[in-house]
């Protein structure tokens, strides 16, 4: 990746009155958390219809093969610590050089880098929560997770019975208006959208930088791998996001 590239998306960044980040998978896979598509991803081991709702909830055995993974899948989430570029990003936060981070992550890791709560939407939710699938009673991941580690193999929801999942989007579950409103407002009035480690698969997080590009916005795209955006964007620095955003927002901030 050409540093030219680079320092002319800095410049971009460093005279923009408004720049919208949107992070994927790709910005954990550097604190030990797999992405879902590429080769060694979540999708290469699992089954993504049994992230369907509607099949989750159906069937007692895919909630149990859910539960029985989660116990590793948790223990990775809860204890993976923020990468470079988490940090990066939340450097430029705290300069106020990010008006919005809207993240398709459930990992809560831009919070724990120090990025502001109130600055990040989570846009498929949150995988440290609890919820139930029929009365919506809420509950601390870590506290289910003690009661499958204890053995309680399918956890339901102790008021009503209902089937407990994480407080996360699962395919055919609507995203929080509330959340896709701040996001859409965001990237429309974005002059920059700055796109982190994303296949932009899924939609409607991948159509956010079309809207800052159909109001005369700059795109910027940060992926290792090819992106459907890519051929539209002002910037595409291939690579690792730990080893670009540093050196990135460092010129962004000069
Ligand atoms: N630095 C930069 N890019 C990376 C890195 C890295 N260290 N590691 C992986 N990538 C790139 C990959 O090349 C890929 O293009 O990140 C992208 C991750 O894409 P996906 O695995 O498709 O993840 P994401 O875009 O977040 O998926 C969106 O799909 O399954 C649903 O709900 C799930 O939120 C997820 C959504």
């Amino acid at each position: 990746m050409g540093t030219q590239a680079l320092d002319r998306a800095a410049g971009w960044l460093r005279a923009s009155g408004a720049t919208v980040c949107l992070t994927g998978a790709g910005i954990s896979t550097e604190s030990g958390i797999p992405d879902f598509r590429s080769r060694d991803g979540i999708w290469a081991r699992f089954d993504p219809k049994d992230f369907d709702i509607r099949r989750w909830l159906g069937s007692e055995e895919v909630r149990r093969r859910y539960w029985a993974a989660a116990r590793e899948g948790y223990r990775l989430v809860s204890g993976a610590a923020p990468s470079a570029g988490h940090g990066a990003l939340a450097r430029l936060d705290g300069a106020g050089r990010l008006s919005l981070l809207v993240t398709q992550n459930t990992d809560g890791l831009h919070q724990k880098a120090g990025h502001r709560p109130e600055r990040i939407v989570e846009l498929h939710g949150t995988s440290h929560v609890c919820v139930c699938a029929s009365c919506g009673e809420k509950l601390p991941r870590p506290e289910v997770q003690a009661r499958v580690e204890a053995g309680e193999e399918i956890p339901c929801c102790r008021r009503c019975g209902g089937a407990l999942k994480p407080d996360a989007v699962f395919f055919g579950q609507p995203i929080h208006p509330g959340l896709l409103a701040r996001a859409v407002e965001g990237a429309e009035a974005a002059e920059v959208f700055l796109v982190v480690g994303s296949s932009l698969s899924v939609r409607p997080a991948a159509a956010l930088p079309e809207r800052t590009l159909l109001r005369g916005g700059r795109l910027i795209i940060v992926n290792a791998g090819p992106t459907p955006l890519d051929s539209r964007a002002h910037a595409v620095l291939r690579g690792r996001a730990g080893e670009i955003l540093p050196p990135l927002a460092e010129a962004a901030l000069a």
